[in-house]
This record gives C-alpha cells, structure tokens and sequence, in this order.
C-alpha cells in the first residue's frame, strides 16, 4: 500500500489530503478563501499567500488526523509547484519541505494541471481507465485539450488563446453583477433564463482545437453596459466597472453567455474525441462542475463522458496525491532545493526509474 500526503495552495484554497494507492481518498481537507476575496471581485493574491500561511498547519494536521495514520506510515509527501499564484505556491513548497524532512519523507512538486487530470483517478477507484482518453482542463485560469497516451503522456491538442472558460465565466459574472466565484452564479441566474434570447459568438469555428473567450466576452459587454461617452469615460477613471444597463434581463444574458461557451467547448472536443479514436473523455476543473456543460458534452458525444464530483471539480489536494502517485512508482523524487514554478506548462513525464 502506497499513502500519499498531497499539498495544494496555488490559487485561493490551501489544502491537504492523504491518498491511498493513487486512487482512494483517505482525507480530503479544503479551507477556501471565496469569502475573503468575494469583496474584491476576485483573488487578491497578497491576501492569498496570508491566508495561506494562517491555515497551512492546521489544515495539513487536520488531513493526517482523519486519515487515520502517522506521519511515519506515509511513504512520500506531494505539493503543487505550480502553475499558479507565486506567493501561494511558496507557503505550500516550503511547507511540504518541512514536513517531509521532519518526516524523513520524500518529496515530489507536482503540475496542478496535471492533479486536475487526476481527479478523474479519484472519481470511480474501481473503474480502469483505457489509455488513450481525451482529457478537457476548464478552470479558472486554464482551458486546455489534451490527448492522453499513458500516465504522465500528454500532448496537447489545444488550449485557450485568451481568456481561460472559468475566467470569463468570472469577469461576465462581475459585469453582471453577480458574486464572485462568476462560475456557480452564472449557472444559477441560467437556469431561470432564455438561452436564445441573445445571441452571442461562438469562439473559433475553425479546424483548430485551440478556444478563445475574449471575443465572447466583449460581445457580453457591449450588449449589457452603459456605453459612457469618451468625455465621461474619462471623468469615471478607467478602472471603474461598467454600468449594467437597466433593461437587461440577468437570467437571460447568464444562460445565453453560457450556451455559447458551451458550445464552443463540447464542439472541439467532440471533434478531437473522433480524430484521435479515444476510449473516453475526461473532463476537469472548476468549470468541470457546469451542469450545462455536463448535459451538453454527454448529449453530443457518443463516447462516455466523466466528470469528478464537485469537490474535486475545484481545487483540492487529494489529486495533487493521486498524480504524485505514478510519479511515486516510477521513482520520480524532487530535490531539497527544488523551487515554485508559477508558468509550468505541463509537458510528457516518462516515469522510468531515475539513473
Ligand atoms: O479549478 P478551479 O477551482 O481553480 C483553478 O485552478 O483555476 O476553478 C475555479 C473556476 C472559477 O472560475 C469558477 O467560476 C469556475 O471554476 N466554476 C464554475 C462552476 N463552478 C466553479 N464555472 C461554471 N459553472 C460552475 N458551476
Ligand atoms: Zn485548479
């Protein structure tokens, strides 16, 4: 038996869960910061790393006690290394290093995109998984396509060209109004809403498996704020948000921004599922817990579609431990030094034993 203590502080939620053979969750411990940050409008990232710092220990204490094991029966402890909030990261690098030297432990950094994948391997623990699978990442800051050879084997197909499909839901949700996270409020204003009742651009149709947002956005923007005059945008300040115009029906621009977005997302997928003779496709990331989506991609693709249940849709540890899992197995460990990589794309790991 392999147990894995995992770490996850890259964004707003600081994280910790132990994970047995990669696949069972042992404890799943979440202290979300939605609140702190809803009176921004978004993630303040000093306020992050702050935050962090408070509910690491705590957290991390509370994930090994509900596991019901010791510190001494972990065989490795795991942390996001990135991508993500360079000041986040750091609280949870250095304190998986603390740990896993007090512990005598190794220690593994981990490509959050690469837990949101895993999350998949959390889902149905019994299921096997029939290499390869198409894989589609929608959180807030990544929107991605990948093809999926083999543990650690991904190519990428393709990716956002602007805004990440979380992001849009976000800032769509702060022009109207809504409270932040955009993402869940959008799904609640639509579905008291008329999808048909704009209508918005699809992103890129084209043959590309690349997806682009900001257009969409913008398009939302024009048809729901005071346009203010040059005179009088200059008098406002440029960083004031626009104002909603009143005769605009929330629930019915939240459902029509959304069935654009979705339509553009399952459409390139469904696509590249077909191409690349997939088995299935797994879908992540906070954006992942969208039922339109849900509905949508089941209903368009005539392979199987999973999705992980919503806590593990956003940011949690538990897939940051089962990804170090395989990592784990083929011998893969990080040295002391290792540091925080804020930009880490994730690229093919060959898990082969280490010269
Ligand atoms: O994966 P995640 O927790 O964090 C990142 O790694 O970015 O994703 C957070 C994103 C936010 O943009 C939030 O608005 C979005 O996921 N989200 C949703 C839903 N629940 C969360 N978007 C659409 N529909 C939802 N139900
Ligand atoms: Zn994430």
């Amino acid at each position: 038996m392999t147990l894995i203590l995992g770490i996850e502080t890259s964004c707003d939620e600081t994280a910790a869960a132990v994970i047995e053979d990669g696949r069972t969750i042992r404890s799943n411990v979440v202290a979300s910061q939605i609140d702190l940050h809803a009176q921004f409008g978004g993630v303040f990232p000093e306020m992050a790393s702050r935050a962090h710092i408070e509910a690491m220990a705590p957290v991390v204490e509370q994930a090994v006690t509900n596991s019901g094991v010791a510190y001494s029966d972990l065989d490795a402890i795991a942390v996001t290394r990135g991508p993500g909030l360079v000041g986040s990261l750091l609280v949870g690098v250095n304190y998986a290093k603390g740990v896993a030297l007090a512990a005598g432990k190794p220690l593994l950094g981990i490509n959050h995109l690469e837990g949101h994948v895993y999350s998949l391997w959390l889902t149905e623990p019994q299921r096997e998984i029939i290499f390869p699978v198409l894989v589609l990442i929608v959180s807030g800051g990544h929107s991605e396509l990948l093809l999926m050879r083999d543990h650690g084997v991904y190519e990428r197909l393709g990716g956002t060209l602007d805004d990440a499909a979380g992001e849009a839901f976000d800032k769509v949700g702060r022009m109207l109004g809504l409270p932040f996270p955009g993402g869940p409020n959008i799904q609640r204003a639509a579905q008291n809403g008329n999808a048909a009742a704009y209508n918005f651009p699809r992103a890129k149709r084209d043959t590309s498996y690349d997806f682009s947002f900001s257009g969409l956005k913008t398009a939302v923007m024009r048809e729901v704020t005071v346009q203010p005059t040059a005179d009088k945008r200059r008098k406002r300040g440029g960083n004031k948000a626009p104002k909603l115009r009143s005769d605009v029906s929330v629930n019915d621009v939240a459902a029509s921004f959304q069935a654009a977005l979705v339509e553009s997302l399952v459409e390139k997928t469904v696509r590249a599922a077909r191409a690349y003779e997939v088995t299935e496709i797994l879908m992540a990331g906070g954006v992942s817990a969208n039922s339109a989506l849900r509905q949508a991609l089941r209903a368009e693709s005539e392979l199987p579609v999973r999705y992980p249940p919503l806590n593990l849709c956003t940011d949690n540890a538990a897939m940051i431990a089962a990804a170090a899992h395989y990592r784990f197995l083929g011998g893969l460990r990080d040295d002391w030094d290792m540091d925080v990589y804020p930009n880490w794309p994730l690229s093919s790991h060959t898990y082969k034993t280490q010269e």
